[in-house]
């Protein structure tokens, strides 16, 4: 099923998560769900949040196309290094980071809740974080690149924050008219 991503505006967005406890059929319905929306809207990650529901629970494909082969997409999964296809679709429940890079990147980054809306974010070039997986189990996993950049913005996300909270001034200020338009539309369909 489809469900409705939640817009810039509403306060489901400034909603911390709550820890997942149950690891039951409820919970792998609405992975499920989360992933059919992401897919739908042609994402590369989507968070509880996102979806009405302050959890600890993100998904996250990169959807690479199948030749790419970036040096830079590694992934170490629970101390093995592994190829980076074979993680995705990633369901990352109670996620928290071990450790990250003093190395930092700036890349370009949106957002499902933000459409038609981009900014330069600096993030940890590298980090590795535990999780749990919909069984419950836990894991570790060591990421670079745009994988590790996803992880933080949803881990973001999951902590109610959201990606123009690291926008350097300026570019806040440039995008300032288009957030307000955003918030302002959010906040009238949350009435109706
Ligand atoms: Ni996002």
């Amino acid at each position: 099923m489809i469900l409705q991503v939640k817009k810039y505006g509403d306060p489901i967005l400034r909603t911390k998560g709550k820890l997942v406890k149950e690891f039951g059929f409820e919970l792998k319905e609405l992975v499920g769900n989360m992933l059919e929306t992401m897919y739908e809207a042609h994402g590369i990650g989507l968070a509880a949040q996102q979806v009405g529901l302050a959890l600890q629970l993100s998904v996250i494909d990169l959807q690479l196309p199948p030749d790419t082969r970036e040096t830079e997409l590694t992934a170490v999964y629970d101390s093995k290094e592994t190829p980076i296809e074979l993680l995705f679709p990633l369901v990352l429940i109670n996620p928290s980071i071990v450790e990250a890079s003093c190395e930092k990147a700036f890349h370009e980054e949106g957002c499902l809740s933000f459409p038609g809306t981009w900014g330069d974010v600096v993030r940890a070039k590298w980090l590795t974080i535990k999780y749990k997986d919909l069984q419950g189990h836990e894991h570790t996993l060591g990421a670079g690149g745009l994988l590790a950049r996803c992880i933080q913005h949803e881990m973001d996300h999951l902590n109610a924050v959201l990606f123009i909270d690291r926008l350097q001034k300026s570019e806040l200020q440039e995008l300032k008219p288009q957030l307000t338009k955003l918030q302002l539309n959010t906040k009238k369909q949350l009435t109706k």
